[in-house]
């Protein structure tokens, strides 16, 4: 395999961390290189450096064999290599057409005076390729995170990309838009294009990887043929020790609490106005929840999780339909009124949503509690909040050099464990949570999974939006099932197996 990409000895430090401690690392032509380690590990700053993003502090960087100084993303670019994001944000207004050739635009005189609909025209072909069928001249925010994953290997396509990083692109999919996407990657690899895949999903590296590299701690642990690697091997390697058995926590860890006569909470015949273009109208949905009880919600992307979330806590319009706490009719016009009932949310946007991005980590988990843990609601008790935020630190394995450190400094499954130790330090009666552990590591999850059940268990209520059927299987008591913001069933974890959920889901998984 003749290598197209190599790193030495790549280090890079940040104040309190050394997040890559020389790191090697080759690519070869048409290979699809996994990329695989906990939260921290240091994998997207590494894709930061081969693109450009980041200068290292130490090693170097070879293309065919050549030694090459990144230092921008438009050298990057020029080089071959491109980084797709999680979410095309950046531009949400420009076209598809706009945003395919922007570079080209602002690089090539020749593109400088194209007009939209000549972009529209060059771009078709790329967007064939990637099985994309939207127009062009759609606008970025109105594509959904698959079409955008897509819209952004067209790019790399159009401008002569020959390594392709993507990182967690799967995260947002559903299963068939992984799918579909692995066979986009499987036609990459017969132009001989080179992927750099950054997953948590073990399974996608035998999907589709050809070899795959383990980091923990900025270090590289070793590069392996897949055919050479087995599931349980890669999981001990992540987190470097063998494998405890942490798989099945969930319902084994929560205790069954009595059901009370009135539900904590009752929605009945609840319909929706979406207040975003991308949303779906909810229609008609009843339920009742319990303390003690989770309720899992789940469907495939599209299905009204998100929306039935945000409707509990007034963002979201209800045109019909009733809601009630504890017996009494309630109103809820906006997350304040929420709070007062005592409903909290965890969105699924938890970088968007969720976070102050300039407090440290510490501030960020008491933050929202920080009335109930002042003494005499007037001081600050500095020591309880540190033992509050060490506690969730150590449990969550947040890495971080320090709690004083800003937010802005994690990874991103750190920042999503910050985001989730701050909801569950309100302690709400009753907490939803949006996809609670997409894009979290192996044995956060499992932590995670336990403290939801713990908090049920102490006699939560909870509302666990998930897509991820083997995470709702194994925490719910109740299962809603939803489709095109229709309830298409209400079970009993009982009446449910995994077969019986997918089939209901319509999915192919
Ligand atoms: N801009 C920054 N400033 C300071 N520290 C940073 C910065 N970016 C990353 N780090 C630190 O470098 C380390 C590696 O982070 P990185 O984002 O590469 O991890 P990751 O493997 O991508 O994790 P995840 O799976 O959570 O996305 C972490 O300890 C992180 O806190
Ligand atoms: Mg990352």
């Amino acid at each position: 395999m003749p290598l197209l990409l190599q790193t030495r000895g790549i280090v890079k430090k940040f104040p309190g961390t050394i997040a890559l401690k020389g790191v090697d690392f080759d690519l070869g032509v048409g290979e699809v290189h996994v990329l695989v380690g906990q939260n921290g590990a240091g994998k997207s700053t590494f894709l930061k450096i081969i693109n450009g993003i980041l200068t290292p502090d130490d090693g170097e960087i070879y293309v065919n064999g050549a030694k090459v100084f990144i230092d921008s993303p438009m050298k990057a670019k020029k080089l071959g290599i491109t980084l797709t994001h999680q979410e095309a944000t950046l531009t949400p207004n420009l076209t598809i057409a706009e945003y395919m050739f922007l570079t080209a635009k602002i690089s090539r005189k020749s593109f400088a005076l194209l007009r939209n609909s000549e972009l529209a025209e060059l771009g078709k072909k790329y967007l064939e390729f990637v099985g994309l069928s939207v127009n062009p001249m759609t606008k970025i925010k109105d594509l959904r995170a698959a079409e955008k994953q897509l819209v952004q290997v067209a790019r790399a396509l159009a401008e002569g990309g020959k390594v392709i990083c993507m990182d967690e692109p799967t995260s947002a999919l559903t299963k068939s838009e992984v799918l579909h996407l692995f066979n986009v990657i499987r036609e990459l690899k017969k132009k001989d294009v080179s992927v750099i895949l950054v997953t948590h999903k073990i399974d996608e590296v035998f999907e589709i990887g050809d070899r795959v590299t383990v980091l923990r701690d900025g270090e590289k642990i070793g590069t392996f043929n897949v055919s050479e690697v087995t599931h349980e091997k890669l999981v001990e390697l992540m987190i470097g020790k063998p494998l405890v058995e942490f798989y099945e926590v969930g319902m084994a860890a929560k205790k069954k609490v009595e059901i009370q006569a009135t539900p904590l909470l009752e929605v009945r015949n609840l319909y929706t106005t979406p207040s975003l273009p991308i949303e779906v109208p909810l229609k008609g949905l009843s339920f009742t929840l319990y303390k003690g009880e989770i309720l899992g919600v789940t469907g495939l992307l599209g299905a009204g999780k998100t929306e039935l979330g945000k409707a509990l806590i007034g963002m979201e319009k209800i045109t019909r339909g009733e809601i009630y706490i504890e017996g009494k009719r309630v109103r809820i016009g906006n997350p304040v009124d929420a709070r007062k009932y005592g409903i909290f949310y965890l969105p699924e946007d938890r970088n968007r949503e969720g976070l102050v991005l300039l407090l440290s980590v510490r501030d960020n988990i008491v933050l929202p509690s920080i009335t109930s843990i002042c003494k005499l609601h007037l001081l600050r008790d500095l020591k309880l909040e540190q033992r509050i935020a060490d506690w969730y630190i150590k449990r969550l394995r947040i890495v971080a050099p320090s709690p004083e450190v800003r937010v802005d400094n994690l990874s991103g499954g750190n920042k999503q464990k910050v985001v989730i130790a701050k909801t569950l330090e309100t302690r709400p009666k009753i907490l939803i949570l949006d996809e609670p552990t997409f894009g979290i590591d192996i044995s956060a999850k499992m932590e995670i999974r336990r403290i939801i059940a713990e908090l049920a268990s102490g006699g939560y209520g909870i509302i666990l939006l998930s897509s991820d059927i083997d995470e709702v299987l194994a925490l719910s008591d109740k299962v809603l099932v939803l489709k095109d913001g229709v309830q298409i069933g209400l079970y009993q974890r009982e009446e449910l197996d995994r077969d019986k959920l997918i089939k209901l889901l319509g999915a192919k998984v």
